[in-house]
C-alpha cells in the first residue's frame, strides 16, 4: 500500500450495503481522516445492471458490469465485496486476494463455507481479509470474540442472530397471530425478503453460527456439520403455552462446548423469560458470549440495514487500511494453520429439558399414560398441564409437559410413543428449554 496518503478502494457490488457505505464514507470523510490520518476514496464500483438507478451519484468513480475489473484494477488497495452468494463472490475473492489485494467482506455465506481456504490463501498471500459485518450487522463480535476475549476459554456463545425470525416471533407473540401472517407484514415492512426460506427456515442463522463458532473455538468453518430447523412450524398457542409457564419462544443459534466436543445447533427454544434474551425483541440481534474469565457478555444492536452494516465494513476498512500502512500486527480471526478439532456431536445427543404439548382425547387416564412413557425413560417430569380444550374442537385437550433433562434422541422416542397412543391425535409439539447451564 506504500506510503500514499489516500487508500483506494474498489467495491464489488453496489445495493443496499455498497451504497450505505459509499454514503457514509462521504458523511464520515472528515472524522475517518482525522482518526487514520489519510484518506479513504472509491475508485471503482462493479454492479450487475449498469442502467439501474441508484440512489448514490457516482462521479470520478469507474463504473463497470464485470467486477474482475475492479479485483484487478492496479489502483484498488482494498476490494469490497458486496455482492453476496458463494458463486461469483467466491472467485472475486480468490482473485483479488491471489492479485495482492485486501479484502473486506460482508458475505456470510461465503465464509460459511469457504472460510477455510478463503483465510489459508489470504494468510499464504500476507493478505488481511476482514469479515465483521457478516454476522449481526454493526455489532463488533467478530473483533470482540478473536480480539477482547482473547485468553478465554469460551464455553458458549448463544446468538439471537436473524433479525427477520426474531421480528416474527415476537409479533406472533404480541399479536397471536401465524406465522404465514406475520410473514406478510414481516415483508410489507421490509423485514422479510420476497423469498423468505434463507432467513425463516435458519440458512442465515445457520451461515453465521459457523462463523461465530468458528472464531470462538478456533475450529473449522463447518456450517454443512450445524443442525439447522426455522421457524415456520412455530405456533402462537405455543408461544401463548410456553409464556403463560414463564417462558419465551426465540430462535437460537447455539455452539456450546460440551464434555463431548461441540454442539452447534440452530433452532427455535424456550428460555425463561427473566433470561436476558428473552427481551431482545423485533429486528435486534443479540449474542452472549460466556468465557471462564469474562464471565457471561451481551452484545446486541441491529443486525441489519444499510447503516448497520456500513459501520462494521468502514470499521474493517479502517482497520486493514491501518494495519497495512503501519505494517501492524497482521492479525487473523481464526488462525487456519492452527485449528482445534473438537468433534462437532451430533444434534441426537445434545442434553435438555422439552416441553411436549399432544392433543389429547378428553378422557381419564392420559396424564397417567403420559408419565409411564416418561418413566420408562427415566425422565423427570417439571410440569404437566391440562389445558382448556380448543373451541370448536372439543373432543381433544391440549396437555403440556415440561421435562427434565434428557437427550434429543430419547425425547424422540418419547413423541413416537406418544402420537401413536390411541388417546394422543396427531403429532407431539417439542421444543428444547434452555436453561443455559452449560455441562462442561
Ligand atoms: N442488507 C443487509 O442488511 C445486510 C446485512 C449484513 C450483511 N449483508 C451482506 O452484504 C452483502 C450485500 O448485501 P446487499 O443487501 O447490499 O445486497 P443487494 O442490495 O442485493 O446488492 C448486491 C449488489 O451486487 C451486485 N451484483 C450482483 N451480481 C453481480 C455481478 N455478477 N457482478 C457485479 N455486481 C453484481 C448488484 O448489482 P445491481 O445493483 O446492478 O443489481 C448489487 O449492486 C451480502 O453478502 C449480504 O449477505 C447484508
Amino acid at each position: 500500500m506504500g506510503s500514499s496518503k489516500m487508500i483506494k478502494l474498489g467495491f464489488v457490488g453496489f445495493g443496499t450495503v455498497g451504497q450505505s457505505t459509499f454514503i457514509a464514507l462521504e458523511r464520515n470523510l472528515y472524522q475517518i481522516k482525522q482518526q487514520m490520518g489519510y484518506e479513504l476514496e472509491v475508485v471503482s464500483v462493479a454492479v450487475k445492471d449498469l442502467e439501474k438507478k441508484r440512489v448514490v451519484e457516482l462521479s470520478g468513480v469507474r463504473l463497470t458490469d464485470d467486477p474482475f475489473e475492479v479485483v484487478l484494477d492496479p489502483n484498488v488497495d482494498i476490494v469490497v465485496e458486496l455482492i453476496g452468494g458463494t458463486e461469483i463472490a467466491h472467485e472475486l475473492v480468490s482473485a483479488a486476494i491471489a492479485n495482492g489485494k485486501h479484502v473486506v467482506t460482508a458475505n456470510k455465506a461465503l465464509i460459511a463455507n469457504f472460510g477455510d481456504e478463503i483465510l489459508l490463501s489470504a494468510q499464504n498471500e500476507n493478505i488481511l481479509f476482514r469479515f465483521e459485518a457478516a454476522v449481526a450487522g454493526s455489532i463488533p463480535i467478530i473483533k470482540a470474540l478473536s480480539e477482547s476475549v482473547r485468553g478465554n476459554r469460551i464455553k458458549a456463545v448463544v446468538g439471537i442472530i436473524n433479525g427477520t425470525c426474531n421480528f416474527m416471533l415476537s409479533e406472533m407473540a404480541a399479536k397471536q397471530v401465524s406465522f404465514v401472517s406475520i410473514l406478510s407484514e414481516a415483508q410489507r415492512l421490509g423485514y422479510a425478503e420476497a423469498d423468505p426460506s434463507f432467513d425463516v427456515m435458519g440458512t442465515d442463522a445457520g451461515h453465521k453460527l459457523a462463523i461465530l463458532s468458528a472464531i470462538a473455538f478456533g475450529t473449522e468453518f463447518q456450517f454443512e456439520k450445524i443442525h439447522v430447523e426455522g421457524i415456520q412450524n412455530v405456533l402462537p398457542e405455543d408461544i401463548a403455552y410456553a409464556k403463560g409457564l414463564g417462558y419465551q419462544v426465540k430462535h437460537l443459534a447455539i455452539a456450546v462446548k460440551t464434555r463431548n466436543g461441540l454442539e452447534l445447533r440452530v433452532h427455535p427454544a424456550l428460555i425463561p423469560l427473566d433470561h436476558i434474551l428473552a427481551s431482545v425483541d423485533g429486528v435486534v440481534n443479540a449474542i452472549l458470549v460466556d468465557g471462564d474469565l469474562s464471565g457471561p457478555l451481551m452484545f446486541s444492536g441491529a443486525g441489519a440495514g444499510g447503516d448497520a452494516t456500513a459501520s462494521a465494513v468502514i470499521s474493517d476498512i479502517i482497520d486493514v487500511a491501518s494495519v497495512a500502512h503501519t505494517g501492524g500486527t497482521r492479525f487473523m480471526a481464526v488462525r487456519p494453520e492452527k485449528l482445534s478439532d473438537y468433534p462437532i456431536t451430533a444434534f441426537t445427543e445434545s442434553v435438555s429439558g422439552y416441553y411436549v404439548r399432544v392433543e389429547a382425547k378428553d378422557r381419564p387416564g392420559v396424564l397417567a399414560e403420559i408419565s409411564r412413557v416418561l418413566a420408562s425413560f427415566n425422565v423427570s417430569i417439571e410440569a404437566i398441564h391440562q389445558k382448556e380444550a380448543k373451541e370448536g374442537a372439543s373432543t381433544t385437550v391440549p396437555i403440556i409437559i415440561l421435562t427434565g433433562r434428557m437427550a434429543e434422541k430419547a425425547i424422540r422416542e418419547v413423541c413416537e410413543i406418544l402420537a401413536s397412543s390411541d388417546s394422543i391425535t396427531g403429532s407431539a409439539i417439542c421444543y428444547k428449554v434452555e436453561d443455559f447451564q452449560w455441562a462442561t
